[in-house]
């Protein structure tokens, strides 16, 4: 009886969820034959323990899992019949095939103990569809290099909360971390700094630890293929003009003063940004972005576009001679004259630019898409209603990087990430929400767990639930499962105790976004 009102173990928890009577019983001598979705169910066969794996058979008529197309479901929409004798798959195509997979290996993981040999599950009908078609996580390598392993560990956990995007932080002040081949001293000398700066954001203190770290173009193919398989786009961000001293440190000649520059140990907002004056600078960045365009399919490329001030600009004869050449009155306004010259020369390629939404302004190309994390709403709202695509990152909900008395987990969990005062009738330009980490504060693995999860879980659900249908209590109570399964995999996720901190921290926790100093459990 108590079974019947528990919430099944899902997240994100399904649009609908019918329970039958019933119980399939799963074991590994199950026989499944995958016809054209070999990939999606090697990967859901490959994420079982071995004493519960079924295996893969090449005939129909042995198979019990079946799978349908159906064409008049949307995209990524499934639908998931569990009955006694045998479980049904319908989906639009190989994606949704991929997520009915992911809700069964939940259901099945969810009833797991050690050396279970068997597993019964409950008979169900499940349909489902996600609230958003944008559902991303953003990791900043840039800051603390993390390596391909960690990369590849997050972009699983992703799959099985059905997220899609993995926005990649590639470049800054700090460090460059892709391989650009006509460029090479972008990782001979842009990828290693000398130190990082310790004690918080407003600390001066150095520590004396080089840092650093770079991915061939072979690595990066090899996890482009990787996210691939798990129905995930990868977003590479090249960070211009702004947050790019590492590629001026390699490149002096493409800023205003021409240097010497440093690949810079301290974090914050840096003056030396590219010079759009400079002939070579655009120059610089079509050819950077060709490398980049052979090694990333996916339809979007992030060109940052965040906290660039005109400093340099201002006192700068090559800038001065093209604010005149293009009549612009204000210096400020070169950074969309470079903006639209990147954005054309991706549309080109049939790609669309992605900017943070600092580099909003009028004369703005259209097609532009912009991603929100701070500022002045009003804009932003403005340039949404006149049609531009949006992808919400509010920083004080989605920022992973800050402490859980700042970004409590319950709080996480009931933002509402549209703004009331969008009108519905441009909900639809609304492409979806986006969780980052940046990382000044992430040294290793143990920090990065922490961080991430279980905020991370919060955001899936988020991204793929109708906001009627969010349920905190219903979310918490699902919750420890999954913490379990973090733990198989030795995932230092922050306690609930930690990431749910009582009131009086939270008040103290709201006036400091970085909370110090926890890296284990
Ligand atoms: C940002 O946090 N500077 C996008
Ligand atoms: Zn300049």
């Amino acid at each position: 009886m108590e079974k019947l009102i528990t919430p099944l173990s899902l997240i994100p928890y399904p649009q609908s969820v019918e329970r039958l009577s019933g119980f399939f019983v799963w074991n590994r001598s199950l026989k499944i034959f995958p016809g054209e979705f070999g990939n999606e169910v090697a990967l859901f066969l490959a994420g079982l323990p071995v004493e519960i794996r079924a295996s893969m058979v090449d005939s129909e008529a042995l198979t019990q899992i079946k799978f349908n197309i159906d064409q008049e479901l949307a995209n990524e929409v499934y639908q998931l019949i569990i009955l006694g004798e045998e479980i049904t798959i319908t989906a639009h195509n190989e994606t949704g095939v991929f997520y009915a997979l992911q809700t069964l290996r939940q259901l099945i993981m969810s009833e797991y103990q050690f050396n279970s040999t068997q597993i019964e599950i409950q008979a169900v009908h499940i349909m489902d569809a996600p609230r958003f078609q944008w559902r991303g996580f953003m990791l900043d390598e840039a800051r603390h290099f993390q390596g391909m392993q960690t990369v590849k560990d997050l972009l699983d956990w992703m799959a099985y909360f059905k997220m899609n995007v993995f926005h990649w932080h590639l470049t800054e002040d700090q460090g460059w971390r892709i391989e650009i081949k006509q460029y090479p001293k972008l990782i001979v000398i842009g990828s290693s700094r000398d130190a990082s700066q310790v004690s918080g954001f407003l600390g001066k203190q150095l520590n004396t630890i080089p840092h650093s770290g770079f991915y061939t173009q072979t690595e990066i193919k090899e996890i482009v293929a990787y996210a691939a398989e798990r129905h995930i786009q990868i977003v590479p961000e090249i960070e211009m003009p702004g947050h790019s001293q590492a590629a001026l440190a390699a490149y002096p000649e493409l800023g205003c003063t021409g240097g010497p520059y440093q690949v810079s140990p301290r974090w914050g907002i840096h003056s030396d940004i590219l010079c759009p004056g400079k002939p070579g600078t655009t120059t610089f960045l079509q050819n950077v972005l060709t490398e980049v365009l052979d090694l990333f399919p996916g339809k979007f490329i992030h060109t940052g576009g965040d906290e660039a001030p005109k400093t340099r600009w201002k006192n700068c004869p090559d800038c001065q001679q093209l604010a005149r050449e293009n009549g612009v009155a204000r210096i400020n306004d070169l950074q969309t004259i470079l903006t639209n010259r990147i954005s054309q020369f991706l549309d080109k390629y049939g790609r669309t630019l992605i900017g943070w939404n600092e580099m909003l302004a009028e004369g703005l190309d259209p097609e532009a898409v912009v991603q929100y994390w701070v500022g002045r709403e009003k804009t932003l709202l403005q340039h949404i209603r006149s049609g531009r695509k949006a992808i919400l990152s509010n920083f004080v909900a989605y920022y992973l990087d800050h402490g859980y008395a700042h970004s409590p987990l319950d709080k996480v969990y009931q933002y509402e990430p549209v703004f009331k005062q969008l009108e519905p009738e441009y909900h639809h330009n609304i492409l979806g929400i986006e969780t980052p980490l940046w990382t000044e504060f992430v040294p290793n693995r143990a920090r990065l767990d922490w961080q991430i999860f279980p905020r991370l879980l919060a955001v899936a659900e988020t991204a793929w639930l109708q906001p009627e249908n969010k349920d905190l209590a219903g979310f918490q109570q699902r919750l420890p499962t999954f913490l379990k399964q973090l733990d198989t995999k030795n995932v230092g996720y922050a306690l609930f105790s930690d990431a749910n901190p009582p009131v009086y921290k939270r008040l103290f926790g709201a006036l400091s976004l970085v909370q110090a100093g926890k890296g284990q459990r």
